[in-house]
């Protein structure tokens, strides 16, 4: 494990608080990032987070539905989910995994609960292809969570991997045009801290899901980042410093994800995401006469 050194930290530009909503066929979820920080998170499309012991509010799943012009990458924390293709792929994803999916032309799948009791707790991660990868061949891999490259900083901060590199640890995924960075930090109680290098102009954020975090400065002032919110990390600077808070009841956990923008127009229609509104139009076409699955 390399030591990190930071000269000029982020700062934190704006927090956000994820937004309530249902999706597929009724699972409540929080939309943590909405499509109006498309452009400002590029390469990053949506960030949605479930987590609930109420089977009412996940059993429903999410039946048959399409996807075309981007990847998914799906992190469960605690739960069950079993995913089908139109391609015939079949895979189950159960705690600390991730299915990572390149939609790419275009596939019809289905993400469906493979429990009917006890919590279900994970994350969903939109992540935008090149124009030049949009209608390349489906792809997946399910990483089970053994997989998932994992160290411990000296201060005792747990870090997985799940893409990207981190002091010198290479991630469970590389992606070549939008280098993401993908990890799952867990902070012991107390005031640890975790340095980060992030590349200039790779757009950066953070979503705290257990406890406090704080995020430090260049001059080491801390600024709060409460439970459930997102912070969006300015551009300027040459790394993240986080430090878990105080007074967090519980051990902070957070996830750190940032990546290259593609800058390119963003043309969405539900679950399929191109460059042009013709783009769309065809995508929607091909969806209707069968050609996706
Ligand atoms: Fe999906």
């Amino acid at each position: 494990m390399e030591t990190v050194t930071l000269s000029q930290p982020r700062r934190v530009e704006r927090l956000v608080t994820g937004r309530p909503t249902t999706d597929g066929a009724g699972v409540k979820l929080t939309r943590v990032l909405t499509q109006d920080l498309q452009q400002r998170l590029d390469p990053f499309l949506m960030l949605d987070n479930f987590a609930s012991d109420d089977p009412n509010d996940w059993n429903a799943g999410f039946p048959d539905h399409p996807h075309r012009g981007f990847e998914t990458v799906t992190y469960m924390i605690t739960g069950r989910m079993r995913h089908r293709d139109s391609a015939g792929h079949e895979g189950l994803l159960e705690s600390g995994g991730v299915q990572w999916m390149t939609a790419g032309r275009g596939l019809v799948h289905s993400e469906m609960p493979e429990q009917e009791e006890g919590r279900m707790e994970g994350f969903q991660l939109w992540l935008n292809l090149p124009g030049t990868h949009k209608m390349c061949d489906p792809w997946y891999r399910d990483i089970a969570s053994a997989e998932i490259p994992l160290f411990t900083t000296p201060e005792g901060v747990a870090v997985r991997v799940i893409a990207g590199h981190s002091h010198g640890v290479a991630g469970a995924v590389q992606r070549e045009q939008t280098q993401p960075l993908y990890l799952d930090l867990h902070f012991p109680l107390g005031q640890s801290t975790f340095s980060q290098p992030l590349p200039a102009g790779h757009n950066a954020f953070i979503y705290v899901y257990r406890g406090k975090l704080e995020v430090l400065d260049a001059l080491g002032d801390p600024m709060a980042v409460p439970l459930h919110c997102m912070a969006l990390l300015a551009n300027e600077g040459d790394g993240v410093v986080l430090r878990g808070a105080a007074t967090s009841a519980e051990p902070a956990r957070a996830l750190l994800i940032a990546g290259k923008p593609l800058h390119e127009p963003i043309a969405q229609y539900g679950p399929f995401v191109m460059n042009t509104r013709e783009q769309l139009a065809q995508a929607v076409d091909d969806f209707r006469s069968g050609r996706l699955a």
